[in-house]
């Protein structure tokens, strides 16, 4: 019996070994915060309450961006990542420590570092779970400076004779977390076997201090940052490629698959992701024009392109719900959209979106279609009336496209029942419509 349980034990390690060199590849979970699988569900929260919440939450996402690409306005040097969402994200759970505790974060494509509340609380907002303890894990580590973990942070600030290596990570609401630099074991579970992904050595933000504006019922510990940069989980994992498919919002119950590794899945249209002089923080698309009924909008070409002060693109986000675009080309959107639609339009009394029918689901096919023109030979997407049309929870359906001055982004309501792929080493976002509810082939 011994010698069987040493055995097990060495193929848990040598599968730990293995998930870290490029060759990971698992399938994890995303659950959207209105679900009422995901662990902040608020069940007092009606349908209004969470689109009131979800329009919230793209615009003050968006002002964070644009905010922080703004010349001349004062922000604080630390201040380094979108703002953390509030209404509407998806969160991915996961296990921290030895032994394994639970824990969720937030999924951001957005910024990069893992970070979850640890205790010693200086200050931490309130969560369900229990704060993550580091004094009774085995496998936990302190980064030390001079470590490449510790020269690759933004912001870092070496206390203790270099034996401590602080981050600060603040988000333009005001949110904030600060603490050490650390090193833990994390295990994912992938969701088609049921087998763990043990990953060791992970380095994470082990906050102490963290502060939440908004807060709202319950909170994500902590955040999950999937863009290029150096900490985020992509690339500690050393992983080319990425992919999700967002379940509809309306089907709550289930979570969205998202695959790292081999399995992503990397198909359908393909479009550049663009370099914008070493902004790395960002998954930038070129989109280079939207049509209404197979006809063109006359959008000025560089709209949607980054200028050379750093304001304006268009990015792909997975932590804002409604996608903002440009507000000429938004406007022209509108009155496009109306005037090839027969329906009349109606007011919305809730004065959070545009354009707004009051028609039934089924009449939604009568409105015009939407298509995006990104990059790339035929890379045109049609947006389904699902991704396009939101019910404002006063009986209207209305334009789930909200207008900007700042920089323009794809969120996930435009995301629905699209295979959305990243490769980030070809430099490529893929989408694909399909059913998301359907296992991957
Ligand atoms: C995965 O790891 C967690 C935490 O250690 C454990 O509770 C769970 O049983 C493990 N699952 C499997 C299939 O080993
Ligand atoms: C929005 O589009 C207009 C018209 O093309 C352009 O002049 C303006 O610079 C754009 N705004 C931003 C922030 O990119
Ligand atoms: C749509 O636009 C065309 C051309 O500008 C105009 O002639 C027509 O009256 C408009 N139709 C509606 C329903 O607004
Ligand atoms: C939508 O139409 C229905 C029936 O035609 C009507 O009862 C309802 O008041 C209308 N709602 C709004 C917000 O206009
Ligand atoms: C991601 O990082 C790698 C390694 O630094 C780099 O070669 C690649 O171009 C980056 N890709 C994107 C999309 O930033």
């Amino acid at each position: 019996m011994a010698g069987s349980t040493g055995f097990s034990l060495n193929i848990a390690v040598l599968i730990s070994l293995i998930s870290l060199s490029s060759s990971i590849d698992f399938q994890g979970s995303l659950i959207h915060s209105n679900s009422p699988r995901s662990p902040l569900y608020n069940p007092k929260a009606t349908p209004s309450d969470r689109i009131k919440a979800a329009v919230a939450d793209s615009l003050s996402r968006h002002s964070y961006l644009e905010f922080s690409k703004s010349p001349g306005r004062a922000s604080p040097d630390w201040v380094q990542a979108p703002m953390r969402p509030h209404g509407s994200f998806y969160v991915m759970s996961y296990y921290i420590g030895t032994p394994a505790t639970e824990t969720f974060g937030i999924a951001d494509t957005a910024s990069d570092l893992i970070w979850l509340q640890c205790l010693r609380c200086d200050d931490c907002f309130d969560q369900k779970l229990p704060i993550f303890d580091p004094s009774k894990s085995s496998s936990y580590r302190r980064v030390k400076c001079g470590e490449p973990e510790c020269d690759a942070l933004n912001n870092f600030r070496c206390k203790h004779d270099y034996d401590i290596c602080t981050y600060r990570i603040g988000y333009m609401d005001e949110s904030s977390s600060e603490g050490e630099l650390s090193s833990e074991t994390m295990i994912f579970s992938d969701s088609r076997s049921g087998g763990n992904y043990t990953l060791l050595n992970m380095a994470f933000g082990c906050g102490h201090r963290n502060f939440e504006r908004d807060l709202v019922g319950d909170n994500a510990p902590g955040m999950i940052g999937l863009n290029n940069k150096s900490l985020s989980f992509l690339s500690q994992l050393h992983l080319n490629e990425f992919s999700y498919c967002l379940v509809p919002l309306d089907e709550v119950s289930l979570s969205s698959p998202i695959h790292f590794g081999l399995s992503a899945s990397i198909v359908g249209l393909m479009t550049p992701i663009l370099d914008v002089g070493g902004q790395e923080d960002f998954y930038y698309l070129g989109l280079e024009g939207i049509s209404v009924k197979n006809e063109k909008l006359p959008i000025p070409a560089d709209t949607f392109t980054v200028k050379e002060n750093g304001i304006g693109g268009f990015i792909i986000d997975s932590g804002a719900m409604y996608t903002m675009l440009n507000s000429t080309a938004h406007a022209m959107l509108i009155k496009e959209v109306a005037n090839k639609t027969s329906l009349p339009r109606v007011d919305d009394a809730t004065e959070l979106f545009d354009l707004c029918y009051n028609c039934s689901i089924q009449e939604l096919d009568l409105i015009a279609d939407i298509t995006f023109h990104f990059t790339g030979v035929g890379v045109d997407l049609i947006l389904s009336k699902m991704n396009t049309w939101t019910d404002n929870g006063d009986g209207l359906y209305c334009l789930a496209i909200l207008p900007t001055d700042g920089f323009s982004i794809m969120g996930t309501y435009q995301q629905q029942n699209i295979n959305v792929g990243y490769d980030v080493m070809k430099r490529v976002v893929s989408f694909k419509p399909m059913d998301c509810t359907k296992p991957l082939a």
